[in-house]
């Protein structure tokens, strides 16, 4: 079995009172999708900050898998980070509104040019040769999620659906070996995340990028998931397939109360929380 390409060992973060994330370890196997879940608070966007190095854990570290063998991600500069191929889109877009898509893409790729100070100054070949690239492989992304029709539009001047697929854009354009997406369907329409599954699968498969992912959206995470890992208050409840980790029932009362709540409130909304009778019974279901 290949080494993990990301590993997270008992990680914990306190902020003053607060235990935010609570001794918890995961793996992320090279290629595969795997996913956070979790109610409001859980601690979902803290454990991305711990891997970009927003934040440094109490305790705890993270191994990766980078381009030239395995660090220490807790020991790198935050400003490393991407260039060992990590890249990220955020719960609430960050995107240069006053600046077109391509440009947003160029300015992604930023981060992933090896030239120097002198040799920028003086446009030397590696610099010209580097800003090619940087212009291709925009275009090229560009032509993977099919945003031709906005290249040259501001973000601005975009509707919501379409600056979340230019956030993915910006991330692939940096040539990452781990994409880390915090809510890819948050704000979207029902057709634009039956899309943003189809980007996810077309990621994964064809561009065979390892995705970390935080979702709501039980039917995205079902959909696109390898594995689940299902927190509340820090901590880990359960790891698994998406079907194992839905039917659990620590996982099914940490989202909707007490497992009694969950009978009435399938009898009255089942179709909205897609739970299923046999939720409980630990065959199959889903909460949302
Ligand atoms: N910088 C910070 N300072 C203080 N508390 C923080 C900080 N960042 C996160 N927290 C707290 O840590 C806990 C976990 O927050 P986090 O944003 O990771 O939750 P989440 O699972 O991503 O939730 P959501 O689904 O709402 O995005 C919350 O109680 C939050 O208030
Ligand atoms: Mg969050």
């Amino acid at each position: 079995m290949s080494a993990p390409l990301l590993s997270a060992k008992n990680l914990s973060v306190r902020f003053g009172g607060v235990l935010a994330v609570n001794n918890v370890s995961f793996d992320v196997k090279p290629g595969e999708v795997f996913t956070l879940i979790g109610p409001n608070g859980a601690g979902k966007t803290t454990v991305f900050n711990l891997i970009s190095r927003i934040y440094t854990p109490t305790t705890g570290e993270i191994d990766y898998q980078g381009p030239h063998g395995k660090v220490k991600l807790t020991a790198q500069a935050p400003q490393d980070v991407a260039t060992l191929g990590i890249a990220r889109t955020f719960q609430n877009i960050e995107l240069f509104e006053h600046a077109s898509v391509l440009h947003n893409l160029l300015i992604g790729r930023h981060t992933h040019r090896q030239t120097g100070f002198w040799q920028d100054l003086f446009f030397t070949q590696a610099v010209r040769d580097a800003e090619l690239r940087s212009r291709e492989k925009a275009e090229e992304v560009i032509d993977f999620l099919s945003l031709q029709h906005y290249r040259d539009t501001f973000v601005a001047g975009l509707p919501y659906g379409v600056r979340k697929v230019v956030e993915l854009a910006r991330a692939l354009c940096t040539e990452p070996r781990l994409l880390l997406l915090d809510e890819p369907s948050s704000g979207l329409n029902v057709e634009e995340t039956d899309d943003m599954a189809f980007w996810i699968q077309d990621i994964q498969h064809e561009l065979g990028i390892s995705v970390l992912m935080v979702e709501h959206d039980m039917g995205l995470v079902s959909k696109v998931s390898d594995r689940v890992l299902a927190m509340n208050q820090g901590e880990v409840l359960a790891t698994g397939t998406p079907r194992e980790v839905q039917s659990d029932p620590g996982v099914i009362e940490a989202y909707l109360g007490t497992v009694d709540d969950v009978s009435s409130l399938r009898r009255s909304n089942s179709a909205r929380i897609g739970v299923t009778t046999s939720a409980t019974t630990g065959s199959s279901g889903g909460a949302a």
